[in-house]
């Protein structure tokens, strides 16, 4: 399934079809954005438990058993910043969608807040690394598609863009379309369009891969906003050591042959992530041992 087809069936199993009139004309000055209140009411949401998961794939002419996943435990709590690191093939993506219920595992379990994950859902975003906006909306209709098909009302639904392109600095850009924006730009609708759907949690699969370095380092101040402001657990995945420090609380590091924990470490920087922590001791630290680990397991 390409990534835009997985984003359809997401949101629309996300949402229940409703068809509305356009709110593409309404004006924007006139309507209040979707109040804080409102949208940061998951304070003490979004814990996500992964236990004993498994997976493995068939390939090749003879079907050998290829072990993607051995036996992942990870609990991760409401609110938290966590990334999984690891070399590419070691599993990360295919983690991620068990945790979006777009794969099965083949062992285990994950479940949020307590509620065992069977398919995708509107408690879990997802962004992933390709751009995966509907080339056929502006900015604004893509963030206010899932909304729009969940049955919000135009105001209601102007009310979350307005919040959602605020958020993401975007307000410049509401009537553009995405092949008018830069990559940067599409990502950034891209994180305001799960987030539109009122996630506990957001799941982000190297979504910064493909943006040059400066775009990706605005990108990520851009992210650490948008989870300070939103309260949603974040689960991303990147093989950037850098990334990886800068964003996360945790950084559990993945292996593989089979894909598999390796060992986890807690990220001991400042809350406040400025570019100067990317001096700190600790960051230096941290980026020495990390490196050192993937390197003898690449
Ligand atoms: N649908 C699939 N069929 C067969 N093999 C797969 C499939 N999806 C992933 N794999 C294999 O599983 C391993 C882990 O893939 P993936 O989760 O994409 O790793 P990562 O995201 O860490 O790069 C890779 O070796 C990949 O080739
Ligand atoms: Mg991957």
């Amino acid at each position: 399934m390409s990534e835009t087809a997985e984003v359809l069936a997401v949101e629309e199993a996300e949402t229940s079809a409703q068809d509305e009139a356009s709110a593409e004309n309404t004006a924007d000055a006139s309507v209040p954005e979707a109040s804080s209140a409102e949208n940061t009411a998951n304070e003490t949401l979004g814990a996500i438990a992964i236990r004993g998961v498994g997976k493995s794939f068939r390939s090749g002419k003879k079907k050998a058993e290829f072990r993607a996943l051995d036996g992942i435990d990870l609990e991760i709590g409401a609110n938290e910043f966590v990334t999984i690191l690891g070399p590419s093939g070691c599993g990360k993506s295919t983690l991620l969608r068990i945790v979006a219920g777009l794969e099965e595992a083949d062992e285990g379990e994950v479940a949020v807040d307590g509620d065992e994950v069977v398919g995708p859902g509107a408690d879990r975003g997802m962004v992933f690394q390709g751009y995966t906006l509907f080339p056929w909306l502006t900015v604004r209709q893509n963030i206010e598609y899932g909304p729009k098909l969940n049955g919000a009302s135009i105001l209601g639904r102007r009310a979350i863009s307005n919040r959602y392109l605020r958020i993401t600095r975007l307000e410049a850009f509401a009537n553009h379309y995405p092949k008018q924006l830069s990559g940067g730009m599409k990502q950034r609708v891209a994180i305001a369009r799960a987030l539109a759907n009122g996630p506990k949690v957001l799941l982000m699969d190297e979504p910064f891969g493909a943006l040059d370095a400066q775009t990706k380092l605005e990108m990520q101040e851009t992210l650490l906003d948008v989870w300070e402001k939103e309260k949603t657990t974040v689960l991303f995945i990147t093989h950037d050591i850098d990334e990886a420090i800068f964003l996360s609380q945790r950084i559990v590091v993945m292996g593989a042959g089979p894909g598999r924990i390796l060992r986890e470490f807690p990220v001991t920087l400042p809350a406040e992530r400025t570019a100067e922590v990317r001096e700190h001791p600790e960051f230096l630290k941290l980026r020495r041992e990390l490196a050192g680990l993937l390197k003898h397991k690449e």
